[in-house]
């Protein structure tokens, strides 16, 4: 077979990794790609958001299976676009993606279908999600309606926090047409866990737990960004919050959309908090996480086009999702600075000692090749060490030890991931 990956992160490497791995595959291609995914595919100059040209090249290229990696194309119909054509894709068509494009969807969505998530109010007027916010408790939660890459969701402690952000959601429109709508949420506390799932538009299949990091700074200070690091399993998804989910959440988020007339195939990744009265959802996304994916598919042991394939023809069903029983832990690798200001252009070194190192990977996110092809950093986050060990805490500190080998000028990295692995 001959697959497209679409995306350049270190989700689309650790994707592609696996696609590798598979034994029906012997092409793969990766739209735009990063110079880590060069090693296991083709690296395409079309952006993500290029759909004509990812259509032309994947027609051109005679692709047997398209993989969408990221949100935007997703929520932007990406899906449609290629099934139109008769290609075959894994990815939610636009009507589904609204799962993650729509915030105020979804929380609809969990209303009237009772799936346990925090009480809200949606607002189209800056005036009156004011008059709202004058008796509301604190802290509370204000959300952009709409993709801002991760950034639009607001903790606010006082009444001016809320106003301000008020203003700059909806008036001053910080993340544009995003914020046309803005959902005021109640403020939850508890840990937080992902899960990421496989959806056939009937069946759903649980992959295994995960938890991000999502704060810059160590003790979960400084400002959010796209995830600093994480943990596979997380040792508070117990058997007793699974249970719970398998039956208030999982399924029941699949019929609701199939109700709806939006029948989801592809990935649904559950943001959970962990309540004291017990697991609510946080949000929904309709694709893999990024950097969970590097803590996830390395555990994994099915053939992955398998499952991306049971997923496409509704027979998820037939298949028994298997993982190894034992721990992940990925430490991102940033430049100084990010997510504010950094610098770029750095040679990065040390990859040699990875080579043949079982159950060590690096996965790229903000790398290239310069002109005289050596890997340099491009990117807030540069790349993601992940480890496997037998269990967190031996991957945590095989993971922390495998940081070393990496070098690059103005490296920056929490030094607490899995620091919640000693509370459980
Ligand atoms: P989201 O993009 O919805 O996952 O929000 C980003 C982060 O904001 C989450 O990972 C939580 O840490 C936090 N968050 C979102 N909604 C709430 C809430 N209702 N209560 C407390 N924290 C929240
Ligand atoms: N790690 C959080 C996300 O992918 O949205």
């Amino acid at each position: 077979m001959k697959v497209l990956i679409v995306g350049g992160g270190g989700r689309e490497h650790a994707i592609a990794w696996k696609v590798a791995q598979s034994k029906r595959v012997d092409k793969i291609y990766c739209a735009p790609g990063n110079a880590g995914i060069a090693e296991y595919a083709e690296c395409v100059n079309i952006g993500a958001m290029e759909f004509d040209k990812l259509l032309a090249f994947a027609k051109d290229n005679s692709i047997d299976l398209t993989i969408i990696g990221m949100d935007d194309p997703l929520v932007g119909g990406i899906v449609d676009v290629f099934e139109a054509e008769g290609l075959r894709v894994f990815g939610p068509r636009r009507n589904a993606a609204i799962l993650e494009g729509s915030k105020a969807f979804s929380k609809d969505l969990m209303k009237k279908y009772n799936i346990p998530s925090a009480g809200y109010e949606t607002f189209t007027s800056a005036e009156e999600a004011m008059k709202f916010l004058e008796t509301s408790k604190y802290p509370t939660v204000l959300k952009a309606d709409g993709l801002a890459l991760g950034k639009g969701v607001l903790i606010c402690n006082t009444k001016q926090e809320a106003m301000d952000g008020v203003k700059s959601i909806m008036l001053d429109k910080q993340f544009g047409s995003a914020g046309n709508t803005l959902v005021v949420e109640e403020f939850m506390t508890g840990r937080e866990v992902s899960v990421l799932s496989f959806v056939d538009g009937d069946t759903i299949k649980i992959m295994t737990s995960a938890q991000d990091h999502k704060r810059a700074k160590d003790g979960d200070q400084g400002l959010n960004t796209g995830g600093m690091g994480t943990f596979s399993p997380s040792p508070f998804y117990t058997e007793e919050v699974d249970a719970f989910c398998n039956k208030y959440v999982y399924q029941a988020s699949v019929d609701a959309m199939k109700s709806e007339g939006r029948t989801f195939k592809g990935i649904i990744f559950f943001g959970l908090m962990l309540t004291s009265e017990g697991p609510k959802v946080l949000e929904y996304n309709a694709r893999f996480g990024d950097p969970e994916t590097q803590v996830v598919l390395p555990r994994m042991i099915n053939d992955i086009v398998d499952v991306f394939e049971a997923c496409i023809d509704g027979k998820l069903a037939d298949i028994e999702l298997e993982f190894e029983d034992n721990a992940a832990v990925c430490v991102v690798l940033a430049s100084d600075g990010y997510p504010e200001h950094y610098e770029k252009g750095f040679e990065i070194t040390g990859f040699e000692n990875f080579k043949n190192k079982e159950g060590y990977y690096v996965f790229h996110a903000g790398s290239k090749f310069d002109e005289e092809g050596k890997i340099v950093t491009n990117g807030g986050r540069v790349l993601g060490v992940t480890a496997k060990g037998a269990n967190l805490k031996e991957a945590r500190a095989n993971a922390y030890e495998a940081t070393k080998l990496i070098h690059f000028d103005n490296k920056y990295m929490r030094n607490d991931i899995g620091k919640a692995i000693d509370e459980a």
